[in-house]
Parts: C-alpha cells; sequence; structure tokens
C-alpha cells in the first residue's frame, strides 16, 4: 500500500528529457517531434528507491507507461540511467556499436567472487580471453562433453531424486546443486578430486547466495552490510581460489595434454603462452558463476511450466521425444528434439534468466535520437522486450509452438547479441536438454498444488520460494 501509493505520485508524467532530439540521427531513423514525456520521480531520492528494490519489474512497468525508451536524469546513487526495449537501440548498444560501451560500473560488484574473467574484462584482454575459453565451447568439443553430462546427471538422478520417490520437495534447490556439479564436470573433467569438486561447489553455492544487496546504492543498505557482505565473500572466494591454485600447479606438474581444456589453458596452444595461475582462477570461477544458476533457473521455470496442469499437452509431447533418446546421447540425437528445443525457448521467453544487462558509455555520442554522454548507463531489459504485448501474442502464455516459425527476431534476446553475447549459449542447451530428457525418461513429476512462485531478480532471476513437486519412480509408476 505505502509503496504503491508512493510510486504512483513518482510516476506521474512530467515534460521529457533534453536528452531527446527530433533531430534524425545518423543510422537514418525519423524521430517524432515531440519529446517523450518521463516520470518525476521522489524529491531527493528520485526513482532509486524502486530500482533498488525490485529493478526488473519496476522498469518494466517504466516502459509500459512511458514507451519504448526512457532516460531518467542524475538518479541518486546511480547516476543518468537509459532504459530501453528499443530493438534498434538494443542491436546499436550491443552490436554495432559494441565497442564504444563496456560493462557497467555494477558489474564490478561481483569481482570478489568472478576476479577478472571473461565477464569482466574489456578490451584486448578480453579479446584473448575469449580465444582461449572458446574451445570448451566449440561444437566438436560439446558433442564430446555430452558423455560427461549425461553421466553426471544418471549419478545425480539415482543419488539424489531415486530415493525421494514419493515425496515432496523443492525441485529448484537439485537443479543449483545439480549445474553446478555439471559444469565443474565439464571444466574440470579429472583434474579435481569428487572432494575438491564437492567443496567448489559448497563454497560457490554459499557465496552466490550473498551477492544481491552489493548492487543497491550504499545509501539504501544499513551501515556496514557492504563491509559485511564483502567480507563473506571473501572467505568462499578463498576455498574456492585454493582449491583452483592446487588444480593449476598439479596442471603444471604434467605434461601438456592437447585438446583437454584446462591442459591447453595452463599450458598454451599453438605456440602461445600458457595461462598464469590468477587467469586460471579467476576464468575458472566466472564460468561457474555465469554458467550455473543461470541454467537452473531455466531448468526451474521449465518444470512450473511444463507440469503445469493447463499444459498438459506439452508434457506429453516432450515425454514421447524424451522416449527416444539413448541413455549416452550425442549431439546428433539432441539436434532431433524439436518440441523440447521450442520448451527451452519459451521457457527463456517467459523467464529469461538473466533478465536485464547493462553499459556504460566510454564516450558521447548519439542513439536513436537519444543524446548520450560518456558513463552514462544504458540498460536492456530483456525480460521487457520478452513480453511486450504487441509482439508476442498473449505474451504470458506458455506456448512453445511459437518457436515453431523460427522467428528469432530483435525481441528476443536470452543469450544478449553481439561479440559479448553468451559463451555458453550451446553447452546450457546441451545441458537442459541432457537433464530433461533423462529426469522424464526415469521418473514422474506433479507439481504440488496451490503454490505461487514469485520471479525475484538476484542478477538472475529465480522462482521463489522455489518450485515444490512430488516425484514418482516411472518404473513404480505404472505398477
Ligand atoms: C540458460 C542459461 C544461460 C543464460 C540464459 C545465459 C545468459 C547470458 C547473458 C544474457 C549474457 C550476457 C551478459 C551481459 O552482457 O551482461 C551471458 C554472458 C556470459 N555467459 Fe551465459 N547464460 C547461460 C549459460 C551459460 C553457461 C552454461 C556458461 C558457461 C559455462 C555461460 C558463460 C557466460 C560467460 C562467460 C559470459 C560473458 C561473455 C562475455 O562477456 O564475453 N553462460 N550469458
Amino acid at each position: 500500500m505505502f509503496w504503491s501509493i508512493l510510486e504512483r505520485y513518482a510516476l506521474k508524467p512530467v515534460a521529457g528529457s533534453a536528452r531527446y532530439s527530433s533531430v534524425p540521427h545518423e543510422n537514418g531513423a525519423t524521430k517524432s517531434e515531440t519529446t517523450p514525456e518521463t516520470p518525476r520521480g521522489l524529491p531527493l531520492l528520485g526513482l532509486t528507491p524502486f530500482l533498488a528494490r525490485d529493478r526488473t519489474h519496476f522498469v518494466d512497468r517504466l516502459l509500459r507507461d512511458f514507451g519504448p525508451t526512457v532516460f531518467l536524469e542524475k538518479q541518486p546513487g546511480v547516476g543518468n540511467i537509459m532504459f530501453s526495449s528499443d530493438p534498434a537501440i538494443v542491436d546499436e548498444v550491443l552490436v554495432h556499436r559494441s565497442s564504444k560501451f563496456i560493462k557497467s560500473k555494477h558489474y564490478r560488484k561481483v569481482l570478489p567472487l568472478t576476479g577478472k574473467g571473461s565477464l569482466l574484462l574489456e578490451g584486448e584482454s578480453w579479446r584473448t580471453r575469449r580465444k582461449i575459453i572458446g574451445p570448451l565451447f566449440h561444437p566438436s568439443h560439446l558433442n564430446a562433453l555430452t558423455k560427461v553430462v549425461a553421466k553426471v546427471v544418471k549419478k545425480y538422478a539415482e543419488r539424489e531424486f531415486a530415493p525421494r520417490a514419493g515425496e515432496a520437495f523443492d525441485i529448484s534447490k537439485h537443479f543449483n546443486r545439480l549445474t553446478l556439479e555439471v559444469v565443474c564436470e565439464a571444466i574440470l573433467g579429472n583434474w579435481a578430486t569428487d572432494e575438491e569438486k564437492t567443496k567448489l561447489s559448497q563454497a560457490l553455492d554459499q557465496s552466490l547466495s550473498k551477492i544481491e544487496p552489493l548492487f543497491y546504492p550504499k545509501f539504501l543498505s544499513l551501515p556496514g552490510t557492504e563491509r559485511r557482505i564483502k567480507k563473506d565473500l571473501e572467505k568462499a572466494a578463498k576455498i574456492i581460489d585454493d582449491i583452483s591454485r592446487g588444480i593449476f600447479h598439479r596442471v603444471t606438474l604434467q605434461p601438456h595434454v592437447d585438446n583437454d581444456f584446462v591442459s591447453d589453458f595452463v599450458h598454451g596452444k599453438d605456440g602461445k603462452e600458457g595461462a598464469d595461475v590468477e587467469s586460471f582462477c579467476s576464468e575458472f570461477k566466472t564460468l561457474v558463476f555465469a554458467g550455473h544458476e543461470t541454467t537452473s533457473n531455466a531448468l526451474s521455470w521449465m518444470w512450473w511450466c511444463v507440469f503445469h496442469p493447463q499444459n498438459g499437452g506439452v508434457l506429453k509431447s516432450l515425454q514421447a521425444e524424451a522416449a527416444q533418446v539413448p541413455d549416452s546421447p550425442t549431439m546428433a540425437d539432441l539436434r532431433k528434439l524439436a518440441v523440447l528445443q521450442n520448451v527451452i525457448s519459451e521457457t527463456l521467453r517467459i523467464f529469461p534468466s538473466v533478465p536485464s544487462i547493462s553499459r556504460d558509455a566510454t564516450e558521447d555520442m548519439n542513439i536513436g535520437g537519444w543524446s548520450i554522454k560518456k558513463d552514462d548507463m544504458i540498460v536492456i531489459p530483456i525480460i521487457s522486450l520478452h513480453r511486450k504485448g504487441d509482439i508476442w501474442k498473449q505474451p504470458m502464455k506458455f506456448s512453445p509452438h511459437r518457436f515453431e516459425e523460427k522467428a528469432r527476431h530483435g525481441n528476443y534476446l536470452p543469450f544478449s547479441k553481439g561479440p559479448r553475447n553468451c559463451v555458453g549459449s550451446g553447452f546450457a542447451t546441451m545441458e537442459m536438454l541432457i537433464i530433461v530428457s533423462t529426469l522424464l525418461n526415469q521418473f514422474q513429476f506433479e507439481l504440488i498444488p496451490d503454490q505461487h512462485p514469485q520471479e525475484e531478480v538476484h542478477v538472475t532471476m529465480k522462482p521463489s520460494p522455489g518450485i515444490f513437486v512430488r516425484l514418482k519412480n516411472k518404473s513404480s509408476a505404472f505398477h
């Protein structure tokens, strides 16, 4: 009630920003003569409290009320921000003029967790690193990784799911642990012991759950909060660092194994120098950070959609398709799973694991009629693009069929686009195809009725408090 009264006050439209010009900009787009209106905000605080409280949904509301692009000037603790779900502006920022933008300052808040890996590096260091990690995600390597992933999933299902037959539990917690085990195994293979992998998973899990308050402007947190969180993160980071340093040294003592990701990274490949210990540790942490919760959230939302009583038809086609998948599938087997591919696409449309991304301008420029200054932040709310009513018919309806037309237009970017798109998209898709088909072949699930998962954004968007299911072993379910 209190927030909705404040929000109504703050969202009253006032005359638009002088940052908008009706002069056609350099790519020739014609602009309207009127300057778009802007919300007036709260005295002294602007819109910062709303952005800090629930940025994703507040921005979605802003864009629905004020049009595809909203420019907010001098927001306390935040600065100038432009939000845009205009595909032409999105393309300018992520593709055509991507070299004029860097990842936003607030991405650096995950530094204690990831170190300087491919997610945070810029310029030449980023280009070099992206080339080094490329082979891990190359289609030929993904083909080899399908066996590794299938083995981890099978082991996890036997250990964690089979004994829970008949029980009700939160499956999102399991997806979290399963995807962590998968990504650690895919990267480290035999270079780490099972004990090291378990310790790594635990430390990563603990630290990931703590970082969200770091994204609020300082003045909205209790004094000392940031210091306390950073200290906790550093403690977890030390465990991860110690283990990954141990692995690094173990690899340096062994001769180079060609076409082994870790060995190639540490020893160097094709005459290129190998990585130092800092680069190795930060890249390992980055890949696990970027690759595990994103995939796990997608799976959790997928369970919510597919097992919803309204979507029984989709579930039947999925089960029939999964039944064709062999125990240890190849990429060729996975490519045949057309229904499941569409289910993944549709889940990531309605519930994009990364609901928004942002960039800082490195120089003054004009984009789509908006005058952007150096250091201004541009936020691209992926979720708003994915839920636009004029583009997607009945946007909140789960309808995987819409992807049968292969309409991958500018309003769909779950993995972002341009040179800094998601390097792990192929891996994530392969992993989800294997997890879903394995679980559907072995078990029957039903959603516990009367649950209403909320969209909670902690960098990624997860269902809160979780997705609760009851499980039956398939063999026993038929007797
Ligand atoms: C459903 C799963 C996933 C989704 C929806 C997703 C989405 C994204 C998005 C939107 C970005 C762009 C972030 C930005 O520009 O701010 C990104 C970047 C990235 N992702 Fe993913 N991701 C997923 C899985 C993975 C996996 C499995 C890995 C690796 C194992 C991974 C590694 C990365 C890395 C390293 C970057 C940074 C790329 C760069 O800046 O060059 N992601 N991801």
